[in-house]
């Protein structure tokens, strides 16, 4: 009788274990989670208990060996007071001359000035943003999308480095000191079968609901930056590093200043030889010019400081060999050939396939079914082909041929003439862009939902594909129109789960206008594009009116937009398809104007227009200058224009149609002055 009771509960046991990895699979593969997380928790609850009160029973599915799986997503969101930008890369000397040519050129100084670098290790984990109030640790947010982070304050304050508060008295009212969370190497090789490398390990960790999860894997952290701050008396990025470490912070053992392009290149090569040694993952170095005031003049540009730079390290290799070379269509239709590789382990991941980039690379390294190929996988790229062992090459192996044809609607595909490069592009692309090419479709869609775009919780790349095949989408639109009844009667599907994606769909009704420009996935507005053109046009309505009268051209006064975008925006609203999914969106969504920005800057809602050379200082920081103010730069003469800035020898024709125009023209000395009367910053 005993035996046949024990029997049961290992049955009832194991039944539940299974399920809970049917929970997991929807929600970590198909991103569709089947339960909400009491129900899931219930379970996994029950399981545990059974284990404590039943000896007997065993699992090496048990919930109770999987710490730091299961990452939430539920924390709050909090804006950050400072956006947490990105960095540009350099991958050899190459960039690093060009990077250092654009900031003498912005601050206008002499070619050979040598400018001091702040050198720091880029350590491979996740940023932080840690917010001091007098002194005190009060909130931890995670970078998030840059501008929005997750208050995950609980779980940081299990980390060791972390001080809850400052030393010293000399810290700031109000800092927010930003760093890097990461494993040690030696640490993860515990974890190795959980997750794919460090830096994942360390997000899952960080990421839990329970701070008490997160205390289980030994996470560390490591300053090196501020965002928002009150009074901060430091004057380089050096000293700020020490006070760091005085404030109670762990900093870089291998931080130093460097001065000049060739010694930064003999550093990279030094601390890349060292490598291996250093006790966790470090994928290059940063450079930040050392003076804050001259990181100040610099400022930002769309996306990353002007002021900072990562150089890579040279990424991890492995040879493989090409099953199969597959043409995949994306969202602009560019046809991009992706080589199926023997699955290789390359820096912990595995890796099944490789980007070939375009035709050109094809036919340029002579690449073929078959061929014995190095595969190099940098950081979070998407691995490539490097290059081909043509000794292994088989005779059978043959010339691989491009196609000429869109392998999804199979009509003509091009590859466009650049006027300014004055060259064909290497990319060839489908140009049947009117919603019926099938591929563009999908991927158009598939971007839509994405985690930047209208980020649609439960509607993965999987589910589009299958709500596509069902034909119960055709267009982004659709997407808010759902049959849900149907829905629920789909294999895999129930009430429950399609209740759940009718609900995280109706969350979504609302949307930003930055993201939901970016959302429509126009060639060339990418997500930074996307913030630019929304702060620019403030209000949806002015959005989609861009076509009418033309306004594309007030457009090209934002750094950054250029004809190319402005060209691609155009190609957009002529297509008769996208403006009927346009409309239909506008309708169903609302879509939040930019917040209007209590920009208090001295130059508040004035226009200016330079002509002419300016003195000691260049164009880009004249017109960074104004906008730091609350200024707008505008690029021709109307009655918009406020001020008409004249440097030496200005176009005539730009002066005297101020002169009609009744326009105030000043020069260089007055503008400062205008700048300087008001300004307590
Ligand atoms: S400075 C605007 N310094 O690299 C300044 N970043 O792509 C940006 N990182 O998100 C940050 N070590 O996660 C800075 N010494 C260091 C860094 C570092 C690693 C990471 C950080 C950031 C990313 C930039």
């Amino acid at each position: 009788m005993k035996e046949k009771d024990n029997l049961k509960i290992k049955e009832d046991y194991l039944k539940k274990i299974k399920l809970l990895k049917k929970y997991d699979k929807y929600y970590y593969s198909n991103n569709n989670p089947l339960v909400d997380d009491s129900t899931y928790d219930k379970i996994k609850n029950y399981v545990l208990s059974l284990e404590k009160k039943y000896s007997f029973l065993k699992s090496n599915d048990s919930p109770s060996l999987s710490i730091g799986f299961k990452p939430s997503k539920n924390f709050k969101k909090v804006d950050h007071k400072v956006p947490m930008l990105s960095l540009g890369n350099a991958f050899n000397k190459e960039d690093l001359i060009n990077f250092e040519k654009k900031i003498l050129n912005f601050l206008n100084l002499k070619k050979n000035q040598k400018l001091d670098y702040s050198t720091e290790p880029k350590i491979d984990g996740i940023s932080a943003s840690l917010f001091y109030k007098k002194g005190v640790f009060t909130q931890g947010l995670s970078r998030g999308d840059g501008i929005q982070g997750e208050d995950i304050t609980e779980n940081l304050k299990t980390i060791k480095d972390i001080p809850q508060t400052l030393k010293g008295r000399d810290f700031p009212d109000e800092i927010d000191i930003r760093g890097e969370v990461f494993i040690n190497n030696i640490d993860f090789e515990k974890l190795k079968n959980k997750f794919a490398n460090p830096r994942n390990a360390a997000s899952g960790s960080l990421r839990q609901k329970d701070p008490k999860e997160t205390k289980k894997i030994p996470l560390n952290f490591i300053a090196y930056t501020f965002g928002y701050s009150k009074k901060l008396n430091i004057s380089t990025q050096s000293e700020f590093l020490k006070k760091l470490k005085y404030w109670g912070f762990k900093t870089n053992k291998l931080n130093k200043v460097i001065s000049g392009v060739e010694n930064l290149i003999d550093n990279h090569r030094i601390i890349e030889e060292q490598r291996k040694e250093i006790e966790f993952d470090v994928d290059g170095l940063v450079y930040k010019v050392n003076d804050f005031n001259l990181q100040k003049r610099l400022g930002f540009a769309a996306s990353a400081p002007r002021w900072a730079i990562a150089h890579k390290f040279s990424a991890n290799k492995s040879v493989s060999e090409i099953l199969k070379i597959e043409i995949q269509v994306g969202r602009t239709g560019a046809l991009t050939p992706v080589a199926k590789i023997k699955p290789v382990n390359i820096g912990g991941v595995l890796v099944s396939n490789a980007t070939l980039h375009n035709e050109d690379e094809i036919n340029r390294k002579d690449i073929r079914e078959g061929d014995t190929v190095t595969v190099e996988r940098a950081g979070d790229v998407i691995p490539h082909v490097v290059s081909v062992d043509k000794k292994k090459r088989t005779k059978e192996a043959k010339k691989f041929i491009f196609p000429k044809l869109c392998p999804s609607c199979g009509s003509e595909t091009i590859k466009e003439f650049n006027k300014i490069t004055k060259k064909f592009d290497a990319v060839r692309r489908c140009r049947n862009d009117n919603f019926d090419c099938e591929r563009i479709s999908i991927e158009k869609i598939k971007h839509f939902v994405s985690k930047d775009a209208f980020n649609i919780d439960g509607l993965g790349k999987k589910i589009v594909e299958s709500f596509w095949n069902l034909k119960l989408i055709r267009n982004s639109s659709d997407i808010f129109k759902l049959d849900y009844e149907k829905i629920s009667k789909l294999d895999g599907w129930g009430k429950l789960s399609a209740a759940n994606l009718e609900y995280s769909i109706n969350l979504k009704k609302k949307i930003s206008l930055d993201k939901f420009i970016y959302s429509l996935g126009i060639r060339h507005i990418g997500q930074e594009n996307a913030r630019l053109i929304s702060k620019n046009l403030k209000h949806p309505d002015n959005f989609f009116n861009l076509s009418d009268k033309n306004h594309f051209v007030d457009l090209l006064n934002i750094d950054g937009i250029g004809d190319t975008q402005i060209n691609s925006l155009k190609n957009f609203f002529s297509n008769k398809n996208s403006i009927v999914v346009l409309k239909e969106l506008r309708k169903i969504l609302k879509i939040i104007p930019e917040k209007q920005k209590s920009s208090s800057g001295i130059l508040k809602d004035f226009t200016f227009m330079f002509t002419g050379k300016l003195e000691g200082i260049s164009r880009a920081e004249a017109k960074s200058l104004i906008e730091k103010n609350s200024g707008k730069i505008i690029s021709n003469v109307s009655k918009k224009l406020n001020f008409l800035v004249v440097g030496e020898k200005p176009t005539n024709r730009k002066v005297n149609e101020a002169k009609n125009l009744n326009i105030k023209i000043i020069n260089q000395k007055e503008l400062i002055a205008m700048i300087n009367s008001k300004d307590d910053s």
